[in-house]
């Protein structure tokens, strides 16, 4: 039997790179999935039904189960819709992967409006909005009765949580973002029997092999040679986070080559105290 049998995924940016694979692993080990791709450019621009609907036949094709979405999970009615789509094809939801994503990099100075809208609408908008309607969808289960046993496995970055990435304010900001929702969201769902965790990926894929340095860290592997940077390797952990039986909530993992490692988020490292009121001399004294 497989990691995943039985479970309802819906799983955003599936029809390219991470997500594609994601959706692979997902179908092979059981899942019925809602494989949703809008097909647009690196840069979010345009649009293209393609890359769903040729994961769907590859997934179908192999005897697995699968529909196409290619709502923009960026806007809040296409997120409703996809949330939908899974539980009228398949009749509910156990498990939502957001990991659609762009990139529109630039330096503060120079950045336009329309970079830093279209980057933080679809990484930590389209994020919150699909977590939004299948938040409502398995409250309204467990007040039901039906308590769920669902999980969330959002889609961070090394750039905003590891990285202060120069160049990426727009993108950083939004995986550091996305970063603290999951770890409210853990908080806030829990009672309602779903699980929230987070992974910062690093994969050979065409968002990737378009940022400056990426390609020459990630070489194509030598014949023969385990490729550990394609993308089909960081679903295993996704599929584990998905699964049933995974105790696992708030966390972040970082997954890249052949490492996992927890992340740490925010902590004290210094403190100051005062008995009065602050001064700013007092300030400049002591705090630096
Ligand atoms: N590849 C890496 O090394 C890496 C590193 C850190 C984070 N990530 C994150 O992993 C995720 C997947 O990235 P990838 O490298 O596989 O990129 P990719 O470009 O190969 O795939 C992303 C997919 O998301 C889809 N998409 C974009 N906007 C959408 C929208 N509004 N609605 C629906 N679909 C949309 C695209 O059409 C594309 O198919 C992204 O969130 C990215 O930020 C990737």
């Amino acid at each position: 039997m497989g990691a995943l049998e039985g479970r309802i995924a819906v799983i955003t940016g599936a029809g390219r790179g991470i997500g594609r694979e994601h959706a692979l692993l997902f179908a092979r080990e059981g899942a019925s999935v809602v494989v949703n791709d809008l097909g647009g450019s690196n840069t979010g621009e345009g649009a293209d039904t393609g890359p769903a609907h040729e994961v769907v036949d590859e997934i179908v094709a192999a005897g697995g189960k699968a529909v196409a979405n290619t709502q923009n999970i960026a806007t809040w009615d296409g997120a409703a819709r996809l949330v939908e789509q899974a539980i009228s094809e398949f009749g509910g939801l156990d498990v939502v992967v957001n990991n659609a994503g762009i990139l529109r990099d630039g330096f503060i100075a120079g950045m336009e409006e329309s970079q830093w809208d279209a980057v933080l609408a679809v990484h930590l908008k389209g994020h919150f909005s699909v977590l939004r309607h299948a938040a409502t969808y398995w409250k309204e289960q467990s007040k039901a009765g039906n308590q769920p046993n669902a999980a969330v496995i959002n889609t961070a970055s090394g750039s905003g949580l590891t990285i202060p990435n120069a160049g990426q304010v727009n993108y950083g900001a939004a995986k550091a973002g996305i970063a603290a929702m999951t770890l409210v969201a853990a908080e806030e769902l829990e009672r309602y029997g779903v699980r929230v965790n987070a992974i910062a990926p690093i994969a050979r894929t065409r968002l990737t092999l378009a940022t400056p340095g990426m390609g020459a860290l990630m070489g194509e592997p030598e014949e023969g040679e385990v490729d550990l940077f394609s993308p089909a390797n960081i679903s295993p952990l996704v599929g584990y986070l998905a699964s049933e039986k995974c105790p696992v909530t708030g966390k972040v993992f970082a997954v890249q080559g052949g490492a996992i490692s927890e992340l740490g988020g925010w902590h004290d490292v210094k403190t100051i105290e005062t008995d009065g009121l602050w001064e700013i001399d007092d300030i400049a004294v002591r705090l630096p």
